[in-house]
């Protein structure tokens, strides 16, 4: 009788499970990323940009600016992330994703009457072509080409808009706030629709 009694009052004893009880340290840095922009980086949902084959310097960048608040237009979710992490593992994680291969393009649409590739690839009358600058010659601009069309067309928005102004000497916003509304939709379906670089070791 007291030895079903002691039994029953330590299965009481057990506490309830808590988070914070679960243990991480088998886990690689870039697992919890993986959540939103996959592991593979090959993110499925346009909200979360493609991270595959970036270039690890911008990931960098982009990782301490929203810790920084210097970038504000992801409604807080990557702010948030930027706290779990330990910025010691930060050049691991960009390397990580950086030496993913690159996405696969998605495949092209009607570019909605403007000549997108045109203005990409050689600009139009003041506004320069995308590719000056965004083909690997200039360490600060990513990679455009296989992103997420919507998100693409999103950060341009928020360029033009003063949503984003993470960039140096505002050197995207100067080209946004030259682009007209059927401009960002073409060259974001165009841009999605592009292979991205191999990287270049
Ligand atoms: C809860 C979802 C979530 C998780 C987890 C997450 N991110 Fe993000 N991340 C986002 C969103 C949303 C954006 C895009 C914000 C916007 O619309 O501008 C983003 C953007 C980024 C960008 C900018 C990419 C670009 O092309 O400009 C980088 C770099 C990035 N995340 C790195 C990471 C890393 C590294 C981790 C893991 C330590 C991580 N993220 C975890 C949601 C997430
Ligand atoms: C004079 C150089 C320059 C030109 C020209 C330029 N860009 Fe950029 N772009 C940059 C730099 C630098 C960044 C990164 C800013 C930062 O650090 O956040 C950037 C960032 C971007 C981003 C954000 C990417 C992401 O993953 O979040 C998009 C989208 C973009 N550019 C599209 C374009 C398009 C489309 C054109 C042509 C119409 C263009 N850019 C022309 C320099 C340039």
């Amino acid at each position: 009788m007291s030895l079903v009694l002691s039994v029953t009052c330590g299965l009481w004893a057990v506490p309830p499970a808590r988070a914070d009880m679960i243990d991480t340290s088998g886990m690689e840095p870039w697992e919890v990323c993986g959540l939103c922009h996959s592991l593979d980086g090959n993110s499925r949902m346009a909200k979360f940009p493609k991270l595959a084959g970036q270039r690890a310097d911008y990931i960098e960048k982009q990782f301490r600016d929203f810790h920084s608040g210097n970038r504000l237009n992801d409604g807080g979710q990557m702010e948030a992330i930027t706290t779990e992490i330990d910025f010691a593992d930060l050049p691991r994680i960009a390397a990580y994703f950086s030496a993913l291969p690159p996405p696969p393009p998605f495949e092209e649409e009607d570019a909605a009457g403007v000549d997108a590739a045109v203005l990409f690839r050689e600009g139009r009358g003041e506004i320069p072509a995308c590719l000056s600058c965004h083909d690997g010659a200039l360490p600060a601009a990513p990679w455009l080409e296989a992103q997420h069309a919507d998100y693409v067309a999103k950060q341009l928005t928020d360029f033009q808009t003063g949503e984003r102004t993470n960039d140096a000497d505002s050197i995207m916003r100067a080209v946004a706030v030259q682009l007209s509304a059927d401009d960002i939709v073409a060259l974001s379906v165009f841009i999605a629709a592009q292979q991205r670089p191999e990287r270049v070791p």
